[in-house]
């Protein structure tokens, strides 16, 4: 098969002195270049706040798409392959700026570079792939000419990177604009893919911008010469896009509301270690980050594992991302009274208690930590969280986890179904008969069993969602058949 010979590219290994030397290096720059840097320039960026240059820029990048999509597609998997070496060579480099713009630690930035990483090499195999299928069947896959790409903040590099690849891979031009918070993180790994673009003459065929989010944001999404737009964010943004044009092609990954679910058979140890590095991991703000644990029959009747959890998340080490004791790091933006970030961490409902109660840290008034003030929360567990209630239902995007209880796994399972979303899901269990009726019931897009909810790795772990935590077409990045949601079919007979 097309995907043979695919190898997920290695994290950093902490215990290899060499790599660990780089690493510090990396977030001592971070913590040192964080005042002072916002605005970088960028070759493939600019900041357009006007509408008739935004209007231009898409018509010029629309034209290159289209001599991009010409370009045959060993061609331009060869393109996407020197993109992923140029991002593995920047490393460092992306690391820190993670560190010291998003937030976050080594820990959980390392793997999200390797996620990118993989992406190019992935998405070039499948644009040979799409290329082999046109041969065998008589037919032609028409890329967009433009695709936008809005990411998140929360993976300001592996998200971004993967829309924006899979859409060159395609044969598409991409406008990518980064998140507000993690616009020097979007204009390193553009800056990246630009220059193995530029190899062949086709830097043209990816631009950053910049617009005010309201009035020129809008422009953006709108606009009839955007072909298709790929979309991580809330589910609500999405249909705000739809608001701007009814018709618009739209690829969205949205929120979630995960669960995990801890029976009596399983491992406690390692269902502990996993639900806290799924909740609290990158301070819970992961669109596939466990927001809750479900815990049945005995599991929930005994104080054991309850007191593990406990345990476990209040030895977590908050503190700044560039310090490289921290596991648990800033969350991007602090909460506001009347956010649901600022529900989550500080009210509770009725029957509800803190177990763990979250508290933010104060920080130096002086020096790189002065930018976290009021973003550094140690981890809460809320307790007593009832079928139904705000909680249980509501996404918080922060450091919090609720924990409910169910007397048999079909009652768990019939609480983690009853949320409007269906992003990630998890067991913890060492019964095959309890495995495979999860499984077959539980509506998320990507399930793991004995695992974390988060991290999905490219091939092994196509990433996509359920109801309301996908909008759209529905393939799952990292996927057999991502690049055909971006892809228009056409017979070979029909064309011209
Ligand atoms: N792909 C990420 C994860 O699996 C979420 O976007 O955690």
């Amino acid at each position: 098969p097309w995907e043979e010979g695919f190898v997920n590219t290695p994290d950093s290994d902490p215990a290899v002195e060499g790599h660990r030397a780089w690493v510090r290096a990396a977030l001592t720059r971070a913590a040192t270049s964080r005042a002072g840097t916002t605005g970088r320039h960028s070759a493939t960026g600019s900041l357009v706040d006007d509408a008739e240059l935004l209007d231009e820029l898409l018509a010029r990048t629309a034209t290159a798409g289209e001599a991009w999509g010409r370009r045959p597609a060993r061609e331009r998997a060869e393109v996407l392959h020197a993109a992923g070496r140029a991002l593995e060579a920047r490393r460092p480099e992306l690391l820190e700026v993670m560190a010291s713009e998003a937030g976050k630690t080594a820990d959980q930035a390392d793997p999200e570079i390797s996620e990118a990483v993989d992406f190019a090499h992935y998405y070039a195999r499948q644009a040979l792939e799409l290329a082999a299928v046109e041969a065998r069947d008589g037919v032609r896959a028409v890329p967009a000419r433009l695709t936008l790409v809005t990411p998140p903040w929360n993976f300001p590099v592996a998200i971004p990177a993967g829309g924006v690849l899979a859409a060159l891979a395609a044969g598409s031009a991409v406008v990518l604009k980064p998140a507000e918070p993690a616009q020097r993180c979007g204009a390193v790994l553009a800056e990246a893919i630009a220059s193995a673009l530029a190899e062949v003459g086709a830097a043209d065929a990816l631009r950053v911008v910049t617009v005010d989010e309201g009035g020129l944001g809008r422009q953006l999404v709108s606009s009839p010469r955007v072909d298709r737009v790929i979309l991580t964010g809330a589910y609500a943004t999405a249909e705000l896009f739809r608001t701007f044009r009814a018709d618009l092609p739209l690829l969205a990954e949205t929120s979630g509301k995960n669960a995990m679910v801890v029976t009596p058979s399983a491992d406690l140890d390692l269902a502990a270690r996993d639900v806290v590095a799924s909740a609290f991991g990158h301070a819970g703000q992961k669109c596939s980050a466990a927001s809750l644990v479900v815990l049945v029959g005995s599991v929930a009747t005994s104080r054991r594992f309850h007191d593990q959890l406990l345990d476990a998340a209040a030895s977590l080490v908050v503190g700044a991302p560039w310090d490289p004791r921290t596991q648990v790091g800033p969350v991007t933006e602090r909460p506001e009274p009347g956010s649901a970030l600022h529900w989550g961490l500080t009210e509770l409902e009725p029957g509800q208690h803190w177990a763990l109660a979250p508290r933010a840290l104060d920080v130096p008034a002086d020096g790189p930590e002065a930018a976290l003030a009021g973003r550094l929360w140690t981890p809460g567990i809320r307790s007593g969280v009832a079928r139904g209630s705000k909680y249980h239902r509501t996404e918080v995007f922060g450091p919090v986890l609720g924990v409910m209880t169910a007397r048999t796994l079909d009652e768990a399972i019939d609480v983690v179904n009853d949320v409007d979303y269906g992003l990630t899901s998890g067991i913890h269990s060492l019964d095959a008969g309890e495995l495979r009726r999860w499984a077959s019931r539980i509506q998320a897009g990507n399930l793991y069993v004995n695992r974390g909810t988060t991290g999905a790795i490219v091939q092994r772990q196509p990433f996509g969602g359920w109801k309301r935590s996908a909008v759209g077409a529905g393939t799952k990045a990292g996927g057999p058949s991502y690049l055909l949601g971006l892809t228009r079919w056409e017979r070979t007979d029909d064309a011209d």
